[in-house]
């Protein structure tokens, strides 16, 4: 397992927001976390990153626990990580934007795998086109492939991606759908949290679903297809 989170137990004050939370993504998987609003996807990312510290629990990232580690070394340790709010510099143009996800603003030349900003705009044309314009100017679209390209700029093994569809153009939703297959074929392991069913079984090879603060269901997208009363208590459909 690259990563495997156990009894996670996170807090906000005396709110109970992650209780026993427990989630694997497998070396290679696309992995999905759903639910309803509020019930704790974004800090179940958030709790792996270290951008909350969790109370308790384990987080093994390739066999070491990384839980409670500040948010850059557990970036270094191989995880990427793309909020919901995407967080794009709006004063710098598209090439710094990418260059920012270079981890210790250093260009890994020993490494012929290594993500150049040719190799994200070669997974992300209409990127490169806008490669001059600054961040405030691109689409919604463009600013979620530029959040996703500046994370693949740190090398990552693991990219969790937080509603990467939300807000966008319904023809955009299928471009950036498109977009985390392929770099997932590519070799990146993929944790996405999503709103929209339809792109969440359209592109997971194995699917989370997360009830008030834990899990509800985990199960293939054959598995879930099969249980529509599971799909009708725990999602918005
Ligand atoms: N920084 C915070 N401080 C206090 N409560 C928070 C904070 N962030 C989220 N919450 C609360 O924690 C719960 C889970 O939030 P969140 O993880 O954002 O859910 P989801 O991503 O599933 O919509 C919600 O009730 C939310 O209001
Ligand atoms: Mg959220």
């Amino acid at each position: 397992m690259l990563l495997e989170v156990k009894n996670l137990n996170t807090y906000y004050g005396e709110s109970h927001v992650l209780q026993d939370m427990a989630l694997s993504v497998d070396e290679g998987e696309l992995v999905a976390l759903l639910g309803r609003n509020g019930m704790g996807k974004s800090t179940a990312l958030k709790s792996i990153m270290g951008l909350v510290k969790p109370k308790s629990g384990t987080v093994r990232f390739k066999d070491k626990d990384i839980a409670g580690y500040p948010p850059y070394k557990v970036a270094r340790a191989g995880i990427g990580y793309v909020p919901e709010e995407r967080r794009i510099f709006p004063n710098l143009p598209v090439l710094d934007n990418l260059a920012i996800g270079i981890k210790g603003g250093k260009i890994d030349a020993g490494n012929p795998d290594a993500w150049t900003v040719d190799r994200v705009f070669k997974h992300f044309p209409a990127l490169k086109a806008r490669s001059g314009q600054k961040g405030s100017h691109l689409s919604g679209g463009e600013q979620q492939m530029l959040a996703i390209g500046r994370s693949l700029m740190g090398n990552p093994e693991l990219i969790m991606v937080d509603e990467p569809t939300e807000g966008l153009a319904p023809f955009l939703v299928m471009e950036v759908r498109d977009m985390l297959k392929d770099i997932n074929k590519v070799g990146v392991s993929i944790l996405f949290v999503e709103h929209n069913l339809k792109v969440a079984m359209s592109l997971a090879h194995r699917l989370y679903l997360m009830g008030k603060a834990c899990l509800a269901f985990t199960g293939t997208v054959e598995e879930l297809d099969a249980q529509p009363e599971i799909r009708a208590k725990y999602l918005e459909v």
